[in-house]
Formats: structure tokens, C-alpha cells, sequence
């Protein structure tokens, strides 16, 4: 199995950023995500973003780059990042939401580091859906 890369991070979205930056994002991410074989999820609760990014490292670490240029969030914070094998655990790129705005799942999962988040990301993914 070869050598992967994942990271899970979190920001919040910047009082000035239009809130259909939120989708046009999602949309973007989708294309650049299928040429740089990059899978994963994100999910915003109106308020706090949670990205899980996988895929090749010098490719993650590009995309990480861009959304750390990005001036429609603030408080960008890696929350974990590490090589691993394989398999993915995402098969495609996804957004999710949940269901609840007033959940804290987001918000509990930032405030973890290393490969707590990334359990607990996991643990949370069945909420982040809308079905
Ligand atoms: C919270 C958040 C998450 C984002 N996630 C992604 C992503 O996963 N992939 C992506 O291509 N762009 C994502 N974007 C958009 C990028 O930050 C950026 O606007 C886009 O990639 C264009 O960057 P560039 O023109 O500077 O290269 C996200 C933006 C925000 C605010």
C-alpha cells in the first residue's frame, strides 16, 4: 500500500467574507480535487469549518498553501498532519453539514490535536450529513 498524506484542520469564516463563498469554494474544491487526486471532507456550521484532507503529500501540502492565502477565513489551525498507508478513507471529495447549526460537533472536534481529531472527525462524520 503506498504512503499517504492526511490533514485535518479548522478555521472560522472572516466577518467580510460573502457567505456564497462558502459554496463557490465547495465547487472549486470538487474540480481541483479530482485532478490532484485529493479526497476528504469539509463541513461549516454557519460559523466553523473542519477540512479532512488525503492524497499525496506534495499535492495536500499545495492545497493547504492556497487555503492558507484565502482571506474568507481566519484562524487557520492544523490540527493534525501526518503520513500514513493506506487505504483512504474517503473514496471521493465530500461537503457535509449538519444537521443542527447549534451542534457543537465542530467545535469539540477543533479543539483536539493530533490523532484525537482525526478519531473524533471520524466518530462525528454520520452527524455531518443532511442525508
Ligand atoms: C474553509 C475553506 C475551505 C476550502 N477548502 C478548499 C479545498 O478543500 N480545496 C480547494 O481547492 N479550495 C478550497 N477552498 C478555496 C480556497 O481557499 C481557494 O479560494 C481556492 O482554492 C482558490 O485558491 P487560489 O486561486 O489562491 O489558488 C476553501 C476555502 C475555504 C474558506
Amino acid at each position: 500500500m503506498s504512503t499517504l498524506f492526511h490533514i485535518v484542520c479548522t478555521s472560522v469564516i472572516s466577518a467580510s467574507a460573502h457567505p456564497n463563498h462558502v459554496v463557490d469554494s465547495a465547487r472549486i474544491a470538487r474540480n481541483r480535487h479530482e485532478s490532484a487526486d485529493i479526497t476528504g471532507v469539509m463541513a461549516f456550521d454557519g460559523w466553523r469549518f473542519l477540512l479532512y484532507l488525503e492524497g499525496e503529500e506534495d499535492r495536500v501540502s499545495e492545497m493547504v498553501a492556497a487555503l492558507q492565502r484565502d482571506p474568507c477565513h481566519q484562524a487557520f489551525t492544523i490540527l493534525h498532519k501526518a503520513s500514513f498507508d493506506g487505504p483512504r478513507r474517503f473514496r471521493d471529495w465530500s461537503s457535509g453539514y449538519p444537521i443542527d447549526a447549534g451542534d457543537d460537533t465542530l467545535r469539540r472536534v477543533s479543539q483536539l490535536t493530533g490523532e484525537e481529531a482525526l478519531r473524533a472527525l471520524e466518530a462525528a462524520l454520520p452527524q455531518l450529513y443532511l442525508g
